[in-house]
């Protein structure tokens, strides 16, 4: 229901009062009365009306006083006001229009005109509220605009240090790469240098030697990969999976070399089974080895000296899928941990921890259209089940990816 216009009458004779009262009301206006200059600025405060017919002659605060008072409150200093007088029109108008008043009566009022001006006035009232309404809004959404570039500016930032890092990370590789060739004739000069009869100690450690290398050549390689990907990113060009056969053997088979020395230190042995029987799947290589990558990495500080982890595969007994299986002896994790892995919510219980791994690996799993579930007892160990469809993901998936 829309609000009628509040209209204060403002005389110190209560028949005017009454008699002004009766005509505003008559024509739905809600009337407040004050009797004095100071019960008005009572009023006006209390009451908040749309307008204020307001008579000059009054005892101790003259109306041109209200009306100066109503002017300098910055609450009220656009509110309309009507002067009534009985004195002479023109001079008392200059000095109501130095008071501020908006318009004038002469008393006794015509009630036509009266209601003329009234309604003239409450209509300018009326459209002012709605010009400082949509000021307000405008300053709002201009606030809002204001916060989303500043969001955009820092996201922008994020992808140019993002930008730098990845040159850098790819400046750095080349002499890594460089070093692991070195490395590799050196070792080479060296061992052929070693004096015959040496033959089986030089040889452990010189395949020892051989497989850092090979690890690190490998990781370093992956390293540009996914550097590359990341400039392709801050370019704005999307990186879709690159879908091929791909043995799950072999994938893992990397993923261990590389985790070994780390798992070796910790005094735990990682094991496969099963994943040479496995058949090829449809698979994005990288994918899948970030994944196992974070499942195996994950495991190792859960499993105490002497613990293991062991990834098992099958075939799903539609033959559709494979389902690997990565399991720990470790400490296991409580069900809250649990419970919110593979959400926006997964909780980090390591210093300086992400909680992005296990988000990478749910990633993994979608994009190929596959599946993933865990089981973890706290103090026995943990499992992770991975189910992969062997034909890759659907066409339809593919595309929206
Ligand atoms: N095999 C596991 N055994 C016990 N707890 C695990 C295991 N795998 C994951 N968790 C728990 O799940 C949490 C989330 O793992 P996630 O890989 O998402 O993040 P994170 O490893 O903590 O951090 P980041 O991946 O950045 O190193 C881990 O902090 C750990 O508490
Ligand atoms: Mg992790």
């Amino acid at each position: 229901m829309i609000r009628p216009s509040k209209i204060l009458i403002v005389d110190d004779t209560p028949d005017t009062v009454m008699f002004l009262a009766d005509r505003l009301a008559g024509q739905g206006y809600a009337v407040v009365t004050a009797s004095s200059g100071v019960e008005a600025l009572e009023q006006v405060e209390k009451e908040q009306p749309d307008l204020v017919l307001l008579d000059v002659l009054m005892p101790e605060m003259s109306g041109y006083e209200v009306c100066r008072q109503i002017r300098e409150n910055p609450a009220t200093h656009l509110l309309p006001v009507v002067l009534l007088t009985a004195l002479n029109p023109s001079e008392e108008r200059v000095k109501g229009i130095e008071a501020g008043a908006d318009d004038f009566l002469t008393k006794p009022a015509n009630q036509a005109e009266l209601l003329a001006r009234v309604r003239s006035l409450l209509r300018i009232k009326d459209l002012h509220d709605q010009v400082q309404a949509q000021t307000a809004q405008l300053a709002e959404w201009n606030k809002e605009l204001e916060a989303r570039l500043l969001q955009e500016a820092r996201v922008a930032e994020v992808a140019r240090a993002l930008g730098d890092i990845g040159h850098d990370m790819k400046n750095l590789l080349t002499p890594v790469l460089m070093g692991a060739g070195l490395l590799q004739s050196e070792l080479e000069d060296l061992v052929g240098s070693l004096p015959q009869g040496q033959g089986s100690t030089g040889e452990s450690s010189r395949k020892r030697c051989q497989e850092v290398i090979d690890m690190v050549r490998e990781n370093a390689r992956r390293l540009q990969d996914q550097v590359r990907e990341l400039a392709d990113c801050v370019k704005g060009l999307s990186s879709p999976p690159h879908f091929a056969p791909c043995a799950v053997a072999e994938v893992v088979t990397s993923v261990i070399k590389t985790l070994r020395i780390l798992a070796e230190e910790k005094g735990l042995s990682l094991h496969t089974e099963g994943l040479e029987a496995l058949p090829p799947i449809q698979a994005d290589e990288r994918r899948l080895f970030s994944a196992f990558y974070n499942l195996i990495n994950n495991a190792i500080p859960e499993v105490p000296a002497g613990g293991s982890v062991t990834v098992r595969g099958r075939t799903e007994s539609e033959g559709k899928a494979v389902i690997v299986s990565v399991t720990d002896t470790g400490r296991g994790m409580p069900v809250d941990v649990r419970e919110r892995l593979f959400t926006s919510r997964v909780m980090s219980r390591k210093a300086g921890g992400t909680g992005l791994g296990t988000k990478i690996v749910k990633d993994m799993v979608e994009v190929h259209g596959g599946a993933i579930t865990v089981e973890s007892e706290e103090g026995v160990g943990t499992t992770f089940h991975i189910s992969l469809p062997i034909d890759g993901p659907k066409q339809a998936a593919v595309e929206s990816s």
